[in-house]
């Protein structure tokens, strides 16, 4: 029998039935509450609030479980290549090793760069932040691509997502190279997507750039680790420009925007300046962990705390094992290293951060992580973008495949009531 939820107002019981995921997860459906009772519900930051039925991600915050398509987030952070999670995360299976190599191959396929985006690119000061820039270049691949997506042709969604996953790629090189007065370099066919990458960031004409397998492996496994989280700040985002049917490029340029926030993405580089600090303070973790439980002092303590996890982030367990790792394999001693995993005890042995379940989250290590890679701390969130863009893309095709209709939240009104208009002479 078909479970429903009993609502009492004004002395009448209305029903409503209740949804149930295939992990059990319980909704209540109100598409009708206010079509039959004129209410509506109030829900500041949606934290009770579904905004969708998606098939893509599942997480469990109480018990730290995160999946790609039914894909433990730790099976693919081992086994999985970011390519791999790509094509599962948009198109809904592991790809086989025919259609993996074809899908890279079409990726490469879309690696050149419009050359005009340089003039674009040139008329940013070197100080302007990498997610200010990348949203831009994003936005304008929309000038150059002006043709819509028609999601209901296969072919043409598929092209996109080569198109989109490869173009993003280039253009995030050339945001690192601009601001370093590097030359601009260009994807290479015959490499890997990874190590593309690493390239356009890194290599310059005067020398041979070798790159080291470990840190292709660790970007890599990074990559994965970032490429989706459900119905997150910059995917609602995405989602909800895309649902006024504008176009992938636009929509995405938007979740870089919202990625970008200090309190989101943004998080990976405010970690790493907060630990840098905490170094030059002479590393004394307990005087910060009281400005981060003083209500009076607007210090948070950065990459901890989570709206959905209420338990370890699985995602910075896996990171925090590999910054171990990868450091070792690196050669690299970094004291802020040191001084996070101090952080990191203290806070989980405090009564503060338990009672609100505060665990370390995805930014907690990551930017570890990136710096022993030799990624710039202002780059940190291109390369969480980089990360989400499969998401992103992923969640956008799905809102846009279920026809789903505009987001419109309602409101509750607070402001003045009805007042007659006073001539400015008797103001
Ligand atoms: C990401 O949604 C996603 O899935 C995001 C993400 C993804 O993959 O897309 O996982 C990526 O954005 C991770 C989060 C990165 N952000 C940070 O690390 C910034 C620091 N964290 C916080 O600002 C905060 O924890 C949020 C924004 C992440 C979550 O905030 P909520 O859910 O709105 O919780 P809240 O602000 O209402 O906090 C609840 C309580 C408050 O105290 P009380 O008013 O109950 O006394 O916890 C306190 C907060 O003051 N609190 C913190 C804290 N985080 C919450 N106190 C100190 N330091 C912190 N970091």
């Amino acid at each position: 029998m078909a479970e429903i939820a009993k609502l009492e107002l004004e002395g009448k019981v209305y029903e409503f039935p209740v949804i149930t995921g295939s992990e059990n997860e319980k909704a209540i459906d109100i598409s009708n509450l206010r079509g039959e009772t004129g209410y509506i519900t109030l829900d500041p930051g949606f934290k009770n609030t579904g905004s969708t039925q998606s098939a893509i991600t599942f997480l469990d915050g109480e018990k730290g479980i995160l999946s790609y398509r039914g894909y433990s987030i730790e099976s693919l952070a081992e086994k999985a290549s970011f390519l791999e999670v790509s094509y599962l995360l948009v198109f809904g299976e592991l790809p086989t090793k025919t259609q993996l190599t074809k899908f890279e191959k079409d990726i490469r396929s879309y690696s050149l760069v419009n050359e005009e985006m340089k003039d674009i690119i040139d008329g940013f000061p070197k100080t302007a932040h990498p997610m200010g820039i990348l949203s831009s270049l994003t936005s304008a691949l929309t000038a150059f691509n002006p043709k819509p997506v028609d999601i209901n042709n296969e072919t043409q969604v598929y092209n996109a997502v080569c198109k989109t996953l490869s173009k993003f790629l280039v253009l995030a090189s050339w945001v690192h190279r601009k601001r370093e007065g590097f030359p601009l370099n260009y994807y290479d066919n015959s490499k890997g997507y990874v190590e593309n990458f690493l390239r356009m960031m890194f290599a310059i004409p005067t020398e041979e750039y070798k790159v080291n397998p470990v840190v292709v492996d660790a970007l890599d496994k990074l990559l994965v680790l970032h490429a989706d989280h459900e119905q997150n700040c910059s995917t609602s985002t995405v989602k909800i420009v895309g649902s006024s049917h504008a176009g992938l490029f636009a929509s995405i340029s938007a979740g870089v925007s919202a990625l970008w926030g200090p309190l989101h993405g943004g998080a990976n580089q405010a970690v790493i300046e907060m630990l840098e600090e905490i170094k030059a303070d002479g590393g004394d973790v307990d005087k910060f962990i009281l400005k981060a439980k003083d209500k009076d002092d607007p210090f948070r303590l950065m990459g901890f705390g989570h709206r959905v996890y209420k338990n370890f982030d699985p995602r910075a367990t896996i990171i925090k094992k590999a910054a171990d790792d990868v450091l070792k394999e690196l050669g690299v001693k970094d004291p802020i290293l040191d001084i996070a995993k101090k952080l990191e005890q203290v806070a989980l042995n405090d009564e503060y951060f338990k009672a609100r379940n505060l665990y370390p989250n995805v930014d907690f290590y990551s930017g570890i992580i990136y710096r022993a890679l030799g990624i710039p701390t202002e780059m940190f969130t291109v390369m969480f973008a980089i990360g989400r863009l499969p998401g992103w893309i992923s969640q956008w095709l799905e809102m846009r495949a279920n026809k789903e209709p505009i987001g419109r939240p309602r409101q509750v009104y607070v402001g003045s009531t009805k007042r007659e208009f006073v001539d400015i002479s008797k103001r």
